[in-house]
């Protein structure tokens, strides 16, 4: 069967001029109707992105998202290798999607907020997040095959064994004291931090421990300072609570201060060790220099240190917290680096007078971490599992990044060129200009190797053309074969391009 896509123009949403939604979703939504209609049958085969782009004058991006959002609600599948075909649907009244029923009775939901269309709005749709199980190689894992399941099984049997039944009732909304003083003599040993206990608060990671700092410090329309590239969920969320947001420059190696005078600003994030993606480290010249800045002009610092265990290893360098004597810096750090990321726990250590905004907005948000987790995260520190897992993860993972360069560089010399730091969990590599960053990386999602576009990481038109890749998270002999797919995936990519092309 034949379908002509450029009907599409005429479904869905696509003419409506009102509404401020974006075409991705105008696209979308016009695809939905057209497989709802049965107009296309199941199984039907979508044209592949880079066509449906060209016949609809529409930019491949816009059409990768609008394929997304129809694969979230299972209107289509994706088949490796294949491409994209229609799902199969029972019948227009039977959707497999609750939510699908929307558009057939306008106005029995009530609206999403002002908020949550930020959210959704902001939130990227980038193909990689559909390909959750495809760890090689996907940036900022740690080795995941060596997490030491069998001593985690073992301290939550003991925990198991002797629980209290009390402690199955509600919990601190900050983290059990337990937890919070492990936490702080690890980063008194390890990173050289003195904190007291009670400015720690336990949160799932990273990003929660960022959210909680903005609803308590940001008003819409406040400003923030983000370094430009950057950890591109920590945009996304200043975004989409409407703050306005200032980039800094990364041109001089580092943060450029010089940018930042005459904006008055609320807050200031920053990445100070191990700048994620660029793997930059701020000298302790310029950290002491923001820091007098903050203070001059009030400003609060935020530092995610997120992956401090694997810059600071050879050569440590103070943070920005210890550095600072005016209670100006939020230290952001995570457990879900150096175990996994599934873990979900993470940690803040905040200011005093932070204290009560954030266990109120604790308090009546998620309201605590499960203190079972937490337990067990502070029994893995206290009988010294975690001294033993993290010399164990950085052995095998400077170990594994040297057979990753070591073979990526036999296979793609004069091709990509490494950009290789002393740190982190990810190597970028520099394509040529006419090799573009998102197609290639789409293509090779297809076929199951997952990097990053590096030019994701920018924001404006100061991008670089690259690829963020991780490699650690599987063992030498899957590194050096998947190495050699990726490989051949890249020149079947030159070819089909340069054939489209001419
Ligand atoms: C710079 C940076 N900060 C924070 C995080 C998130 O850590 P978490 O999993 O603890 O939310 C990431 C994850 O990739 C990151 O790249």
């Amino acid at each position: 069967m034949h379908y002509n896509f450029k009907n599409l123009l005429f479904k869905g949403s696509f003419l409506q001029k009102e509404g401020n939604e974006s075409v991705y979703y105008k696209l979308f939504d016009s695809l939905k109707s057209v497989i709802l209609a049965k107009e296309i049958p199941d199984n039907f085969k979508l044209p592949p992105s880079r066509v449906l782009a060209s016949d609809l004058n529409l930019s491949r991006g816009t059409v990768i998202k609008a394929y997304e959002l129809l694969l979230i609600e299972k209107l289509i599948v994706s088949r490796q290798g294949s491409g994209y075909f229609t799902n199969k649907i029972e019948n227009t009244s039977k959707v497999p999607n609750k939510e699908l029923a929307t558009k057939k009775h306008p106005g029995i939901y009530p609206k999403i907020s002002k908020l949550g269309k930020s959210f959704i709005q902001n939130s990227e749709y980038y193909v990689g997040e559909n390909y959750l199980g495809t760890v090689c190689f996907r940036p900022g894992l740690p080795p995941l095959d060596i997490f030491p399941a069998a001593v985690w099984q073992k301290l939550s049997n003991q925990y198991w064994k002797s629980i209290k039944y009390s402690e199955l009732s509600y919990s601190d909304s900050l983290g059990i004291k337990f937890l919070r003083k492990n936490i702080s003599n690890y980063l008194k040993i390890y990173r050289n931090i003195d904190c007291d206990p009670d400015q720690i608060v336990v949160t799932s990671g990273s990003l929660h421990s960022l959210s909680l700092v903005a609803t308590a410090i940001l008003n819409p329309r406040n400003s923030v300072i983000l370094e430009n590239p950057t950890y591109k969920k920590a945009y996304n969320l200043f975004k989409s609570l409407k703050a306005e947001i200032h980039m800094a420059d990364l041109n001089d190696d580092e943060f450029n201060i010089a940018t930042l005078e005459d904006i008055e600003t609320k807050l200031l994030y920053v990445i100070p060790s191990n700048q994620y993606p660029s793997g930059k480290r701020m000298s302790l010249k310029r950290r002491q220099e923001l820091l007098d800045y903050a203070t001059s002009k009030n400003i609060l610092i935020v530092e995610d240190d997120y992956d401090h265990e694997f810059s600071n290893w050879e050569e440590p360098i103070s943070s920005m917290f210890s550095l600072d004597i005016n209670d100006s810096v939020v230290y952001l750090g995570t457990f879900n680096k150096l175990l996994h990321p599934s873990l979900r726990l993470g940690y803040m250590i905040i200011p005093k007078f932070m204290i009560s905004p954030i266990t109120a907005i604790s308090k009546q948000t998620f309201r605590f971490i499960s203190p079972n987790l937490q337990s067990i995260m502070a029994m893995f520190i206290s009988q010294d599992y975690l001294n033993k897992h993290l010399r164990q993860v950085m052995k095998v993972s400077n170990l594994r990044k040297d057979a990753f360069i070591e073979h990526f560089e036999s296979l793609f010399k004069g091709e990509i060129d490494l950009e290789i730091n002393n740190s982190g969990l990810h190597i970028i590599g520099i394509l040529k200009d006419h090799v573009k960053d998102f197609q290639l990386c789409n293509y090779l999602l297809e076929n199951d190797i997952h990097v990053h576009p590096l030019s994701s990481y920018y924001i404006e038109d100061k991008s670089r053309n690259g690829l963020v890749m991780g490699y650690c998270s599987v063992n030498k002999t899957l590194i050096r074969k998947n190495l050699n797919r990726m490989h051949k995936l890249y020149l079947n990519y030159l070819k089909e391009t340069t054939a489209i092309e001419s």
